[in-house]
C-alpha cells in the first residue's frame, strides 16, 4: 500500500501536435532569442512535439546568411542542452533561415515575402504563419505597420490558415504608446490574431497558482483578507544586465518586470474563480484585479518605492555614466476590492543580488488568541511559498511539535518540488508560449484591456521618473552592492514606512 502522504498520482496532460507553421522571428539576433526561443523551438523539436511540419525565419540588421545563421543557433542550442546529440541539432537547424535587413526599408518586406512564398510551399504549411517581435519595444509599432502595409499579414476572415503576431514584453514603454500600439494592431487585424506574450505564464510554476487555490478546498476559503496578513513577491536575480544594458537602459527594471511579469504575478494570487477556465473568463478576472490596484502616487519615491542601481552600472561604458535608471525596487501596493483591502503586497526585485530567487510568500494571519503560539515570532505564521525560480514547487509553513515531553513547538516546511517527480518532463516557458499561440489559445497572454491597465498603474511613477531633474533623480536612487541584498538604506525605509514584516 502506498504511503498517503507520498502519494503523486497525476494524469499525464496530452500534448496536442500543433499545426504545419512558419515562424519568422525579428530581432533574431537579439539575446532573447540566442538565449530562449531558439533553444525553446529546438526542446520542442527534440520532445517530438514539432517535427518536420516547421521552418523559421530568423531575420534583423545583422549580417547572417543561412549558414552562418545556423552556425549560431547551433551554438546557443549547445549551450543550453550540452549532451544532445550534434546530428539532432544539425537536423533541427536545416529548418531554419535568414535574412537581413533594416525594420524601416519597404524593400526588406518584399524580400521576406518571396522567401516565405517558397518555403510555405516547400513545407507545406498552408500559410499558418507567426510574426514574433523580439526586438526592442521602441521598434514594435514600426515592423506592425510594415508588415500590415505589405500584406504579410492580413486581417483574420474565414481563412482556413493563420496569421499570427506574438509580441515580446514590454508591450509598450507606457499607457500612452501602449494604447497607441492596440489601436495600429487593431485597426487592420483581429485581436485573436495578437498574442501579447508575458513568459511568466508560460511556466507551471505560474500556472500552478490558479490550480493550487481553486482545486484545493483546504486552501480557497482561506484566500482573503481575513486570513492574510500580507504577501511578499522576490524577484532576485544574480546576473546583471550584461549585454542587455542598452536595451536595459532605456527601460529599467519598473518597466522590465514590475509592469508585467510582477503584475500578473499580483493578479494570479489575488484573482476570484473565473467562470470557468477559458482565457476570455481567467483575463476578466485578473483585469477587475488591476482595476482595483491604486496607481502609485507621484510623490511616493522613497516614501512608497525605493528605487536603487548596482555599483558598477554606470562604469561600463561612457554611455551609461549619468544614467539614473534602476535596477532594483522595493514597493507595496494594495488591492481595493473587498476580498484584499488593507493587505499589503511587499515587492522586491533586483538585478545583481545576492540570489536568484523568484518566489511568493503569501503569509497567514495568526489567531488572535493563540494558545500555543510564543513570543511575536514571524516562524510561527503559517505561509504558503510559490516558488518560481531556481527552485520550482510549493512550500507550506506550519507549526508542529518538538520532540520531547512539554508541549513545545516548531516551525516546519512541507515542500513540493516539480524537478523531483517531474524531472526533465517539463514543459519550458517559451515552449508554453510558442505552443499556445500554434494553438490559437490566448489563456496565457495579456488581453488589450489588461495591458492598458497595467501600464496606468505605473504611469505616475513613470511620469515622475521622466521629468525627474538628473541631480533629484541621484539623489533618491540608492546605490548598492553586486552580490548584496539590495541598498542599506532598505532597513531604515522599512522602519520609516512603518512595514510590519
Ligand atoms: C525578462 C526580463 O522578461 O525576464 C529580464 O526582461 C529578466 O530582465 C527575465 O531577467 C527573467 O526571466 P526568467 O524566466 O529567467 O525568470
Amino acid at each position: 500500500m502506498k504511503n498517503n502522504l507520498s502519494i503523486t498520482d497525476y494524469y499525464r496532460c496530452e500534448i496536442l501536435k500543433p499545426p504545419s507553421f512558419g515562424i519568422v522571428v525579428f530581432g533574431a539576433s537579439g539575446h532573447l532569442a540566442y538565449n530562449k526561443l531558439f533553444p525553446s523551438l529546438f526542446g520542442l523539436y527534440k520532445k517530438g512535439i514539432i517535427k518536420n511540419n516547421f521552418f523559421i525565419v530568423g531575420t534583423g540588421r545583422s549580417n547572417y546568411d543561412d549558414s552562418s545563421f545556423r552556425n549560431r543557433i547551433e551554438n546557443s542550442i549547445k549551450s543550453k542542452f550540452p549532451n544532445v546529440e550534434d546530428r539532432l541539432i544539425g537536423d533541427f537547424c536545416i529548418n531554419v533561415y535568414y535574412i537581413n535587413g533594416n525594420y524601416e526599408d519597404t524593400y526588406y518586406y518584399e524580400n521576406i515575402k518571396g522567401r516565405l512564398k517558397q518555403l510555405t510551399e516547400c513545407y507545406k504549411t498552408g500559410g499558418n504563419i507567426i510574426y514574433h517581435l523580439a526586438t526592442p519595444p521602441f521598434l514594435f509599432e514600426t515592423i506592425i505597420y510594415k508588415l500590415i502595409k505589405s500584406s504579410l499579414i492580413t486581417k483574420d476572415k474565414d481563412k482556413n490558415y493563420f496569421e499570427r503576431l506574438m509580441v515580446e514584453k514590454p508591450f509598450g514603454l507606457d499607457f500612452e504608446s501602449c494604447k497607441e500600439l492596440n489601436k495600429v494592431i487593431l485597426r487592420n487585424l483581429n485581436d485573436n490574431q495578437i498574442f501579447r506574450i508575458d513568459h511568466y505564464l508560460g511556466k507551471s510554476t505560474v500556472q500552478n497558482i490558479l490550480v493550487f487555490k481553486f482545486a484545493n478546498t483546504l486552501f480557497h476559503d482561506l484566500w482573503n483578507k481575513k486570513n492574510i496578513e500580507y504577501v511578499f513577491i522576490k524577484f532576485k536575480e544574480r546576473e546583471g544586465v550584461e549585454e542587455r544594458q542598452e536595451y536595459f537602459d532605456n527601460t529599467g527594471l519598473l518597466r522590465d518586470i514590475f509592469q508585467n511579469h510582477i503584475l500578473q504575478l499580483v493578479a494570479l494570487i489575488a484573482m476570484e474563480k473565473p467562470e470557468s477556465f477559458s482565457a476570455e473568463n481567467i483575463q476578466k478576472q485578473k483585469n477587475k484585479i488591476f482595476k482595483s490596484i491604486a496607481p502609485f502616487e507621484k510623490n511616493v519615491i522613497n516614501k512608497n518605492i525605493l528605487l536603487g542601481q548596482y555599483n558598477g552600472y554606470r562604469q561600463r561604458s561612457k554611455e551609461f555614466e549619468k544614467s539614473c535608471i534602476e535596477t532594483f525596487f522595493f514597493t507595496r501596493l494594495f488591492i481595493n476590492n473587498r476580498n484584499w483591502k488593507n493587505v499589503p503586497f511587499y515587492i522586491l526585485a533586483g538585478k545583481k543580488m545576492d540570489v536568484d530567487e523568484t518566489s511568493i510568500t503569501v503569509v497567514f494571519k495568526r489567531e488572535k488568541k493563540c494558545l500555543l503560539c510564543e513570543g511575536d515570532n514571524l516562524n510561527n505564521k503559517n505561509a504558503i511559498t510559490f516558488k518560481i525560480k531556481p527552485s520550482q514547487g510549493v512550500s507550506i509553513r506550519f507549526v508542529g511539535k518538538v520532540p520531547g515531553a512539554k508541549l513545545c513547538t516548531g516551525s516546519f516546511n512541507m515542500e513540493f518540488n516539480y524537478k523531483d517527480v517531474f524531472g526533465n518532463e517539463m514543459i519550458e516557458d517559451y515552449e508554453s508560449v510558442i505552443l499556445e499561440c500554434l494553438y490559437g489559445d490566448h489563456t496565457i497572454f495579456w488581453d488589450k484591456e489588461g495591458v492598458e491597465y497595467s501600464w496606468k498603474i505605473l504611469q505616475p511613477l513613470l511620469e515622475k521618473l521622466n521629468n525627474c531633474p538628473l541631480e533629484e533623480k541621484n539623489k533618491t536612487l540608492k546605490i548598492y552592492e553586486p552580490g548584496s541584498e539590495g541598498p542599506i538604506e532598505i532597513i531604515n525605509f522599512i522602519k520609516d514606512n512603518g512595514w510590519n514584516l
